[in-house]
Order: structure tokens, then sequence, then C-alpha cells
């Protein structure tokens, strides 16, 4: 038996979905239809009953990447498909994970059972399905380090296709899907590869301050875990107590030339050389240097803790998000002349 969730869909706004419980913000939007599948063969039965131009739709994930504004047009997709498998080969494991499973869920079974390689992307929030589509990161590693292959089912046929990691075109916060593939994949599956053996990242920022009451020599991928999940905490908003999208905006890549520019000015800057010779800034560093750090508009603020995080005090729309955003960027270009650009997803009646 078809066991998709269909919430119909009416014109009078009685009918309409409330997605304030979809979205990490705990913004207040509507849409008329949400759809939730839990296996791909459900996905491929309503895209045959239900045949629609693939800009109809918008693919969720666990809304946790997202700022919802008004009412949403679209047909929210979501591919709620659970269960992990595993492959051992020697000292490798392939994992394949569905769409709907909880990030940060399976980073733990996985060092449960031994299997390492994700601890530094501990806690973050969402699903799978949405990780590979801004090829998720934190703390010195991306997804793309350890992705192997997804699956996804093409929205205007139906058909099940493979992504390999080269034709996903990975970037920092960047995928295909978020480039010529935008909205035309509902992703069901991602297969990365860990390993048996620890090969620890300790070089980011905080992370072996965090760990200097341990032996170097005893660090395991648990202790990297527990101390990633200590400073995310410690800086990043729960967004079950203040509702938040993690980081607002990318960091900025600039040119060697406009960053020796901007470091003469400010000779504090922070910058990280990236391997074409760019420079990607901290934008967290430059909204905090604007003095917006705490800043608030209503119930739309810059989170206390971590500049580059906005969050909803409570009774926020997506506008005044919106609004906050706008702001936040045209006092960063007044003082740098550098830009900065959402990295959450924008949907509904207004856009970047
Ligand atoms: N900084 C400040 N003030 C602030 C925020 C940051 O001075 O208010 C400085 C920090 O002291 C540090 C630098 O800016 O020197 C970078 O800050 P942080 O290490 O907190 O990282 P980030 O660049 O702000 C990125 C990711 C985060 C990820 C962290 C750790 C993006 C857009 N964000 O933030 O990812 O957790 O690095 O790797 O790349 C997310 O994507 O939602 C997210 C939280």
């Amino acid at each position: 038996m078809l066991q998709w969730v269909i919430f119909f869909i009416g014109l009078d706004n009685l009918s309409q979905i409330k997605l304030k419980d979809l979205n990490s913000f705990g913004i207040e939007a509507t849409c008329n239809d949400f759809v939730s599948f839990v296996s791909e063969s459900e996905i491929q039965s309503w895209l045959a009953n239900n045949k629609q131009n693939a800009n109809q739709f918008f693919v969720i994930g666990g809304g946790s990447n997202l700022l919802l504004i008004g009412h949403v047009s679209k047909i929210l997709l979501q591919a709620d498909i659970q269960g992990v498998e595993y492959q051992e080969e020697g000292d490798k494991v392939l994992v394949k994970a569905g769409a709907g499973v909880n990030w940060h869920q399976l980073v733990l079974e996985t060092l449960a059972k031994g299997f390492f390689g994700l601890e530094n992307l501990s806690l973050i929030p969402g699903n799978v399905g949405a990780a590979p589509i801004q090829n998720i990161g934190a703390y010195g590693v991306e997804l793309k380090d350890l992705f192997v292959e997804l699956e996804a089912i093409e929205l205007a046929t139906g058909d099940k296709i493979s992504f390999s990691h080269r034709e996903c075109d990975f970037a920092y916060r960047y995928s295909i899907f978020k480039g010529s593939l935008k909205g035309q994949y509902l992703i069901t599956s991602v297969t990365m590869q860990l390993s048996k053996r620890p090969n620890l990242k300790l070089n980011y920022g905080p992370i072996r301050k965090e760990l200097s009451h341990i032996n170097e020599q005893d660090i395991s991928p648990k202790d990297v875990s527990e101390a990633v999940i200590n400073i995310r905490s410690s800086k990043l908003p729960d967004p079950n107590e203040l509702g938040n999208a993690g980081s607002f905006f990318k960091n900025p890549i600039v040119s060697a030339e406009q960053y020796l520019q901007l470091k003469d000015k400010f000779p504090e800057l922070v910058a990280f050389e990236i391997n074409d010779g760019r420079y990607k800034l901290a934008a967290g560093w430059m909204i905090d240097q604007a003095g917006l750090k705490g800043y608030r508009l209503g119930d739309a603020g810059v989170h206390k803790h971590q500049a580059l995080v906005l969050v909803n005090y409570g009774d926020a729309s997506g506008k005044d998000i919106l609004d906050l955003a706008r702001y936040v960027s045209k006092i960063v270009f007044e003082k740098f002349s550098v830009t900065i650009e959402p990295e959450v997803w924008i949907l509904g009646e207004a856009s970047w």
C-alpha cells in the first residue's frame, strides 16, 4: 500500500498548511501542498500520477537551512526515507543512508560502530538528503571529503539516477544541485566512505584548544566529536530554543589582490587562503567588526555569540529576517566593500 503523506490543498485560507514546525527558524509561513514520501517507489508513483512541471516543486529536507517568506506557492516534497546500510571492505566502510536520516544521528551511529570520518561534522542540523546540496562543512571537513555517490529521482521524469562525486561538482557550500540542476531532483540516498582507522582533523580553529586536556596521541574520533559538539553548543543557538538556520551568510571568497588591500586596511582581518590562491573571509568577523553582533530589529536578530547566525526571537516573519539580512549585508559592504550573500535557501513571496 502506498504510504505517502499528502496534505491537501484548497483554495481557501483554512486549508493552507502551516509550516512553522517545518523550518528551524520557527517562522510562520504557509503552503497549499506538502508531500512526504518514505520510499523511492512512492515518489515515482506519485510523480506518475501528478504530472507537473518540475519547477512547480520545491524539495524540503529537514528545514534547517531555509528562510520561508509568507505563502509558498510551490508544492513541497520531502524524501523521508530511513535506513542505513553498511558495506565493509578491509579498513574501509561504505555507508549508504536514506535521505530522511537525521544527520547527527548518523554521525553518532557511525562513531559508535567504530567507523570514522564524520566526527567533525557532528551536531549539524538537518537530514542526510540535504547534506550534498550545499556540501555541508564544519571544522575543516566537508561532505565532499567522504562522499562517494548519491541517488536521486528526476522530478520531470520519475527516473532514478546516480550521481558520482565528479558529477556533483562540489565546491564551498555548493553542488550542481544549487547550480544548473537546481530544483530538478529529489535526493533519496547518499553513500559515503568512512574508515575503521581514525584520521583526525584537528587543525581548524578551536578544536585543538578544546582537546588540550587530552594527550594528542590519545585523542579519539569520539573526543573530536565531543569537542565539536561543545564548540557548536557554546556558539550556535539551539533551534529548539531560538529559531535559526545556522550560518545565514556564506563566507565570501575574494581575490588575493582584494584580500591584500583589506588586510592592509584591517590588519586583524580573519581570512583563509583556499587552494586556488583566493581567500575566504570570515563574514562573522566582518559583521562583528561592523558592530552588528547582537543587533536586533524587532524579533529578528544577529546572534549574540556568532554574528553569522540570524535568529528569530519569537515572532519574526520571514520578511523581518530578510530585512535584517539585507541591512547586515549593506553595512558590511559599506565598511569592507565586500558583498556577503545568504547561504540559506529563501523561499516564498520574496527573494534575495
Ligand atoms: N568571528 C568573530 N565574530 C563572530 C563570529 C566569528 O570574530 O561573531 C570570527 C571567529 O573568531 C573566527 C572566524 O570569525 O576567527 C570564523 O568563525 P567560526 O570558526 O565560528 O566559523 P564561521 O566561518 O563563522 C563556518 C561555517 C559554519 C561552521 C564553522 C566551523 C560557513 C558559512 N559557516 O562558520 O557552518 O560550523 O565555520 O567550521 O561556512 C553553517 O553552515 O550553518 C555553519 C554553522
